[in-house]
Parts: structure tokens; sequence; C-alpha cells
């Protein structure tokens, strides 16, 4: 099996051992504790589940420069996002060394982990802006990453985590949310060698299934790992528990059985376009993925990214050797009126932009909310059916 990213085994965050976790629950209530953005705590979550192997906690001042600006960490290890607790309210646990970190996102701010403080820096405005610049390629406050990060605070707390809980991604998607460590012993226990993983933060239309389909193919993969964003997403994204049922229906009417695994992971996005590729990549090889499919505008928002950075950053900027998992690069697919399938688009090079079916965002979610389910070619009539109920339910509301 593919090995974590800069270890031989995955070394989650979450406190496994009973009695230990215990103990920690106990001690947190003594702690001073501090409100955690959601940004922090979607990191926490990350930690707890293996994702952010083999990092141990929050990154301090010099390495989430060194990251931002060189994809490594000050002790060399490739990393392309800083991985950061940043607040506005350090004065709320003095000068403790231990404190315990609140979940924004749960009721009543439960103890999500328990930190141990190495440093508390106050970073300057010219530093924020230096690292949202590198890792977002601008500092437009339009763009949502940039406002997000922008908006955190400006002092960093640094230093290890242990983790108690996994917010509430277990509670609300117990279907769906695996942590990479569970996520690796399944594949582990279906036997797949070659496991292509496919990111999104969308329900999943034609385009996306045939990719998925072709990269399976492509790569002679024994199975496919979707894994969806279960976070935060910008206003008009279409909410997880929506997509989870539409990705659920298309599975089970489109794939052969037991050839997906449909999951989701508990981050926010960030919509940094090519470094969130990046950042994909490793927690997608973390989980046990030997591919992460990169199509068109991954992770991408608004017009900040060229539609294929996403895949350049693997050549031009992602070292050889610093990962193993690999690319598995698609062009842009869609349905071809002439041949009566999808396609990538460089592979029918007789084509006009006429011979394909291709509706943007803004027209699928206008034909949706009014009732309309796109062409089959497009969206399939079941899950366009799970959309439209959706937009209607928001109509009424
Ligand atoms: S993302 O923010 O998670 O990347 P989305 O869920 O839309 O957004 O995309 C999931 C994956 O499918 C990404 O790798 C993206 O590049 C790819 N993708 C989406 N639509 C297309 C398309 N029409 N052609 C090629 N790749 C696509």
């Amino acid at each position: 099996m593919i090995k974590p990213h800069g270890s031989d085994t995955l070394n989650p965050r979450f406190v496994y051992d009973p009695e230990r976790h215990h103990e920690l629950v106990r001690e947190a209530e003594t702690l001073p504790s501090l409100l955690l953005n959601s940004a922090a705590a979607a990191n926490a979550v990350m930690l707890g589940g293996g994702y952010f192997n083999p990092l141990s906690g929050y990154m301090n001042r010099d390495d989430a420069l060194s990251v931002a600006r060189e994809m490594r960490t000050q002790a060399g290890l490739f990393w392309p996002v800083p991985i950061v607790n940043l607040t506005r309210d350090a004065d709320a646990i003095g000068s403790a060394r231990r404190i315990a970190l609140r979940d924004p996102n749960v009721e009543g701010h439960p103890v999500l982990a328990v930190m141990d403080v190495e440093a508390v820096e106050r970073l300057p405005r010219a530093e924020l802006e230096e690292i949202a610049r590198e890792v977002f390629r601008t500092l437009d406050p339009a763009h949502p990453g940039v406002a997000t990060f922008l908006s955190l605070g400006d002092t960093l707390l640094s230093g290890p985590i242990e983790v108690l809980n996994f917010s509430y991604f277990q509670t609300d998607f117990p279907d769906t949310f695996r942590t990479a460590v569970e996520i690796r012993n399944e594949i582990a226990e279906r036997g797949w060698e070659r496991v292509v993983a496919f990111q999104t933060r969308n329900p999943m239309h034609r385009a996306h299934e045939e990719l998925c389909r072709m990269a399976m193919e492509r790569l002679g993969a024994d199975g496919l790992v979707i894994h969806m964003l279960l976070g935060k997403l910008k206003k008009g994204d279409i909410p997880a528990p929506v997509r989870d049922a539409c990705i659920r229906k298309m599975v089970e009417l489109y794939f052969p059985k037991n050839s997906v695994m449909v999951t989701g992971y508990g981050f926010d996005m960030l919509y940094a376009g090519p470094r969130e590729a990046v950042l994909h990549a490793v927690f997608r090889q973390n989980m046990g993925a030997t591919h992460l499919i990169v199509g068109r505008d991954h992770a991408g928002v608004g017009d900040y990214y060229g539609a294929f950075d996403a895949q350049e950053i693997f050549d031009k900027e992602v070292p050889k050797g610093a990962l193993e998992i690999e690319i598995f690069k698609a062009d842009h697919t869609a349905w071809s009126k002439k041949l009566g399938r999808v396609v990538m688009m460089r592979e029918a090079p007789d084509h006009t932009p006429e011979d394909f079916i291709l509706l943007s965002g803004t027209k699928v979610r206008e034909m949706l909310s009014q009732g309309i389910a796109p062409p089959p070619e497009f969206t399939r009539p079941e899950v366009a059916q799970i959309l439209m109920d959706y937009y209607r339910s928001q109509a009424g509301a």
C-alpha cells in the first residue's frame, strides 16, 4: 500500500486510547480555553483523522512563511498550505502553555482538542498578506479564501495538539465522514492496490461521473474513492447532505457494485486552486489513494486561476519525489452530440464548441430552481430530481 506522506505509518492526532482520552477530557475542563475559528477547527479535525500526517499540530510563524513561500517547512518537509491557528483573542489564554481548544461549530462549544502552546507570535499585516498572496495568488478581498484568511486574526498559536472528537462531522454525516485511518483500513480490507481519489464539492454531473470512469479505466484502478468536502463552502454552493444524496444515487445506479467508496472529509473549502490541489494530493496519499483526479479549474473560484493551473503546479512547483501519489490530469470533459458520449475535449479535435453540451453553473442553477431538469446528457435524471427538490425546498423556505 502507498505510504503516508512524510512517514512510514500514519500518525493521527486523535486520541484513540480510551483511558488517555478520558484523562484529557477531564484535564481540558481545568485548562484555559480558546474558542477556535472554523478554519483552525477544520485543521484540528484533519490532524485528528491522520489526513495531515506527519504534522503534529499547528505551524509557527517560520514554518507558515516557509510553507507559503517554498512549500517546505523549516525542517524540510514538503507541505503546500500553512496549517495554522490564527486568533484575535490570544489574551483569553494569558501565558498558559496548555490550553483547551473549543469548537465554534458545535452548540455549547465543546472541547475539540488539547494543545501544547509552544509559541504565541503576532504577525505583521505584511506577513499575513504575503502568506495569502502566496497561497491564493491574489489579495483580492472578493476572493472567498482570501477574505476568510485575512479575517482570522494576527496572532499565531503553534504547537502539537491531541484531538478528542471530529466536531460535527461524525454526528451529521455518520455514513459519509471518514478519517484517513478508516479509509486506509477499508482500502486494505478490500484489497485495492491502485486507488483513484476524486475530490469534489459539488453534486456529480455526467462530466464528473465519466471523468471518474475514464480515470479508473485508463489507470487500471481497482477502485474509486469519491471524497467529498463536508465542511464550509461559500454562499450559493450546494449543502453537503444534498450533494451526498446525489452522489450516492449516481453510484448506486451507474457504477458496478463494490467499485466505489462514497466518503467525505471535514474541512472548509479554501478555494486556493493550485495550492489546494497539492494539499488535496497530500491528504489523499495519507488516506491510501495512489492517484488523484485533477481536472478543470480544480478547487478554483471565479476566474482567479487558469483552467489548468492546478495541474501545472505539479509539474512546475512540486519537486520530483516530494509525493508518491500521482495525478490523473483530466481535460475539460463534456457530452459530445456527435459521438453521443462524454469525452475529453482535447480528444475530439474535430469538434467545434457547438458540438458539445456546455452549460454554465449559473445556467444549471437557474434551470433547477425553475423546476427544469438539465438534459440527461448533462445530469442524470435521478440526480436532477434530488437537486430540483432541494431548490424547491429553498424557494419555499
Ligand atoms: S472542486 O472545487 O472540488 O475541484 P468540483 O467538485 O466541481 O470542484 O470538481 C471536482 C473535480 O472534477 C476537480 O478535479 C475538477 O477539476 C474536476 N472537474 C469538474 N468539472 C469538470 C469538467 N467539466 N471537466 C474536467 N474536469 C472537471
